[in-house]
């Protein structure tokens, strides 16, 4: 597909995405996020030696959220390998990202890095036996070297308002703890946590940072093709929480949500696409998102379930 006919896909879906009623519900739980103008919308594709496709509302920074989960886990990789796992599994846990169920069944030991138990695990990984003031740093560089931008960084204000609200990430932090499965204090760990998700992004800059997962022969290398399958395996079956099965069954890509309204997809081979609209579903992922998704999967023919049509 030639990028004129892509670039009107994008303009289309923009359009569809402005006109919707039903925007969803922006996440009130983090009260610097519950602010935010629900009637925004964007979206980018970024593909190696190739112009970035964007639409909408481009330009504008969003708090990444838990998309911050993917960088924290594959830096983690990098750094413990595979012992990760002793800590945090890989399956879809069926459970809303913040639950605690689970945790308390199968005894602290969080069902996938991606709910926010095992992504507080991972951050306490990356953790060790650094400051949270190096963990963030070599978190932010991670981010930015994957993006090739400097121009990234993280709102204070956002985390400040986190850390102030949130009681169930603390829960879950000391739960944890009394498993012995966290290495450090509840409020070190949790600080890191709540500043790696109030990284701020565009979508286009989120598309770049995403480049690094579609193994494309030009895309940084940041991790070995063994782990971008990995990583991207764990997108597809817990990227989106309980809603994870059916951002599979509509888009068909591995992709990650944020409470900010942002998702990282990633087409393999391919491009990396991200998408902003601040409503969310009942998953607590975007609704915008997702439809957009959807359309421009089904009118691209993107998937890893089937044969693409270029
Ligand atoms: O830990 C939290 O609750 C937030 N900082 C991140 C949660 C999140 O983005 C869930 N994703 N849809």
């Amino acid at each position: 597909m030639d990028d004129a006919r892509l670039q009107a896909i994008l303009e289309q879906i923009t359009a569809d995405a402005f006109a919707e009623p039903d925007k969803g519900r922006v996440a009130n739980y983090i009260p610097q996020l519950a602010a935010i103008d629900a009637n925004q919308f964007a979206i980018a594709i970024a593909r190696p030696g190739r112009p970035t496709l964007t639409a909408g509302n481009a330009d504008t920074r969003f708090s990444i959220q838990s998309v911050s989960k993917v960088f924290t886990l594959a830096l983690a990789l990098g750094t413990l390998g595979d012992r990760l796992w002793e800590r945090v599994g890989r399956e879809p846990s069926g459970q809303a990202f913040d639950s605690m169920v689970l945790l308390e069944q199968e005894k602290g030991r969080p069902r996938n890095p991606f709910i926010n138990a095992g992504a507080i695990v991972t951050t306490d990984a990356v953790l060790s036996g650094a400051e949270p003031r190096e963990a963030l740093a070599s978190i932010l560089r991670f981010v930015r070297d994957a993006a090739a931008d400097e121009d990234i960084h993280i709102n204070d204000t956002v985390a400040a308002s986190e850390i102030a609200t949130g009681h169930r990430n603390f829960a879950l932090a000391h739960y944890l703890l009394s498993h012995g499965n966290l290495m450090h204090p509840a409020d070190l760990t949790l600080g890191t946590y709540f500043h790696q998700c109030a990284i701020e992004m565009t979508c286009a800059q989120l598309a770049h940072a995403g480049l690094f997962l579609t193994g494309c022969e030009n895309a940084p290398r940041l991790v070995s093709h063994s782990r971008i399958r990995r990583i991207n395996a764990l997108m597809m079956t817990c990227g989106h929480y309980d809603g994870s099965g059916d951002y599979a069954y509509r888009v068909g890509l591995p992709g990650k949500s944020g409470v900010g309204g942002g998702i990282l997809t990633i087409v393999p081979g391919r491009a990396s696409v991200a998408v902003w609209a601040p409503g969310l579903n009942r998953y607590g992922n975007s609704k915008l998102g997702t439809e957009a998704m959807q359309s421009l999967t089904d009118l691209t023919g993107w998937s890893v379930f089937g044969a693409a049509p270029d």
